[in-house]
This record gives C-alpha cells, sequence and structure tokens, in this order.
C-alpha cells in the first residue's frame, strides 16, 4: 500500500481507501462485509468511509460492529461519516440538512452506530442551499474542539461554496474544512481536474475521491447490458442504470466500450486500470474503493502495480479512449 497525506493536513490516507455505499446493511450480509474489511485491512487500507445516510444508518451499524468484531488498533485506522440526507427513511426537518443541530446529532448518532469516541473525518454530504454556510463551519469548528471530530470536509461542494467555507473559517480563526469528497473517474473529470485547482494551492485542500469505477461501469461488466445482481440491476440504485441509456447514454458505453478494449489490448484487468487511473492525479489523497465481493476487492487492489508498471504511452491510449 502506498499512503498519501490528507491535502496539507499531517494525516497518512491509505492511497486506496474502502466504503459501504449500497453494500453494507444492504446488499451484502455481515460475513460478507466483515470479510471485505478484513480484506482490506490486510492490504495496508486504513481509511473506511461511510455516512448517515447509508441503509439509513444500517451500514454505520454493521461497520462499526465489524471494526470491534476484527480488533482493530483504534490509532490504526480511520473512520468517516457524513451529514446531509439524514438516517430517518422519512426525515422531519431537524432531522437532515447542514444546520448547527443537525450536523451535532448526526455526529453524534454515528458515534453511537460505529462505536468509535470519535470521527476521524466528517463530511457535509452535499451543500445545504438552506443553512448559512457559516453556520455549518461553526458547528463543525465546535465538534473539532470537542474532540468528536478531527479532519473535517465537504462533498460536493462547488468551489464557490468551499472558498466561502475557508474564508469564513480563516477570518475567525476556526477550523478550516481539510477535504473534499468528489465523483471521480474516467469519464467524470472537471471538478477535481479543473474546477478544485485553485484550492489545492490556496488551502491545501486534500481529496478522498469516490466512485472510480462509475459504480462498476468502468469495469465493463454493462458493455453487453445489466447483469443479475449487479448494482444497476438493484431497485434502490436503478437511477444509475439511466445514466446507460438513450442517446447519451449510448455515447457513454461507446467511451467504456473503447477503454475496456485498450485494456484488453494492453493485457490488464480493466477495473483496476480506471483505479489506478485515479491515482495518478496527485491532489488526489485517496481513492475510495467500493466492492460486493473481496475478490473484487482484491482484483481493484492491483491498481496500485498498475500505477508502477504503466508507461506513458498506455495512458495516453486509456486517455485518447475516453476522450
Ligand atoms: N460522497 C458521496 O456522495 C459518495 C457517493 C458515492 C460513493 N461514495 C463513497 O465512495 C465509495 C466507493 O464508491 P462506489 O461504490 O460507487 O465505487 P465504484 O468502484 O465506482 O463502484 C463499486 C461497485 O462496482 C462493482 N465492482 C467493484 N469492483 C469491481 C470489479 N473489479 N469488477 C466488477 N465489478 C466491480 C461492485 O458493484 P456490484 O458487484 O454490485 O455490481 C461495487 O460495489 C462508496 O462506498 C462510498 O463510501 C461517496
Amino acid at each position: 500500500m502506498h499512503y498519501r497525506r490528507l491535502g496539507s493536513s499531517g494525516l497518512q490516507l491509505s492511497a486506496l481507501s474502502f466504503g459501504a455505499w449500497v453494500t453494507f446493511g444492504a446488499q451484502v450480509g455481515r460475513s460478507t462485509a466483515r470479510d471485505l474489511v478484513a480484506c482490506a485491512w490486510d492490504h495496508g487500507i486504513n481509511f473506511f468511509d461511510n455516512a448517515e445516510g447509508y441503509a439509513n444508518g444500517e451500514a454505520e451499524r454493521v461497520m462499526g460492529d465489524v471494526l470491534v468484531d476484527l480488533r482493530l488498533p483504534r490509532d490504526g485506522f480511520c473512520v468517516s461519516s457524513k451529514v446531509f440526507f439524514g438516517s430517518a427513511a422519512d426525515p422531519r426537518p431537524t432531522q437532515r440538512g447542514l444546520s448547527r443541530k443537525h450536523v451535532t446529532d448526526a455526529c453524534h448518532a454515528a458515534l453511537k452506530r460505529l462505536r468509535v469516541d470519535y470521527l476521524d473525518l466528517y463530511y457535509c454530504h452535499r451543500p445545504d442551499p438552506d443553512t448559512p454556510i457559516s453556520e455549518t463551519v461553526l458547528a463543525m469548528d465546535a465538534l473539532v474542539r470537542q474532540g468528536k471530530v478531527l479532519y473535517w470536509g465537504t462533498s460536493e461542494w462547488s468551489v464557490g461554496e468551499i472558498r466561502e467555507a475557508c474564508r469564513f473559517a480563516k477570518a475567525h480563526g476556526l477550523y478550516l474544512p481539510t477535504m473534499e469528497q468528489p465523483q471521480y473517474n474516467l469519464l467524470h473529470r472537471e471538478r477535481v481536474e479543473l474546477e478544485y485547482a485553485p484550492l489545492y494551492g490556496e488551502y491545501g485542500l486534500g481529496t478522498t475521491t469516490f466512485s472510480p469505477l462509475a459504480s462498476g461501469q468502468l469495469s465493463g461488466k454493462y458493455n453487453a447490458g445489466i447483469p443479475a445482481g449487479s448494482r444497476l440491476a438493484r431497485e434502490e440504485t436503478a437511477w444509475l442504470g439511466e445514466q446507460l441509456r438513450g442517446e447519451a447514454g449510448e455515447a457513454r458505453l461507446a467511451r467504456i466500450r473503447r477503454f475496456t478494449a485498450v485494456a484488453a489490448s494492453l493485457d490488464v484487468p480493466a477495473a483496476p486500470l480506471a483505479i489506478a487511473w485515479c491515482l495518478r492525479n496527485p491532489h488526489v489523497s485517496s481513492v475510495i474503493l467500493g466492492a460486493s465481493q473481496p475478490a473484487q476487492l482484491r482484483q481493484n487492489l492491483e491498481a496500485l502495480d498498475l500505477l508502477d508498471r504503466m508507461d506513458e504511452r498506455g495512458w495516453q491510449q486509456v486517455k485518447a479512449a475516453t476522450a
């Protein structure tokens, strides 16, 4: 495993990390969840990502039980939560969003579910147009000062929103957001590569990026339809299937097919190649992987070797295929 600093902070995260969306508390049982965390840990992964909204809090419950069951040393791993969507199936107004109340309640609830005394990373899962950014920054700063959160950040905020949070925090001597959690993969590059570019230098912003396979699409598993049991076949994530329908969907599939053809011509599996491509970006602190089976996770971990092995000509072919 390689380790990278989370932006300009001193926290060393594994370059590949592991998240629980769709899988924990829903798609996979507890024993598979345990195998996945054990496999990740055995390969040097030290960051496990979660959110209040994943399976209505159940993903955090399962992860917390697994971390305790595996007796992982608390100072050896990092665990996150995210606040915004709420954990209730039908949240009331105070059970969602980024108000001081919900940011605080959601942190306390995540600590209980994850069975830890503090969250290493705590994210605002989306911007909240109904809460002033200053209120959220003050709430996050308070949690850091109380020792309940070590590093706070955002997920899918615009550059303007992140800058406003940083400026307010700086002006008032408060803790700045350390990291952003954006989607980043071969099919979705602009935000990380262009929009956030000024923030890396200005504020030392770190990024923990998600969906490196675009929900599995870059593995090539959807090149000839939607296989049973896959993420796009699941009812709650069927909306992802829309990405592959219609004219835009056909164009997207064509890019994916070109990419998987390049992977085949280079004699490497497509999934770890797509993940290695994310790792090439020095502004990526950690690429958060998802997997529904340990075999997928093991294959995806090959991205680290590919990063060392691939030459520039190969990367140019990958880039051209997905343009
Ligand atoms: N902040 C946010 O808003 C946000 C949003 C999304 C995700 N995230 C975080 O990022 C993590 C990773 O995102 P993601 O799960 O979308 O990542 P991803 O790598 O794009 O998709 C993972 C899924 O792809 C399939 N897969 C993985 N490896 C495969 C392989 N080698 N071959 C074939 N299929 C493979 C599996 O689904 P199936 O086996 O079911 O097909 C797996 O669950 C999440 O768990 C979550 O922690 C955050």
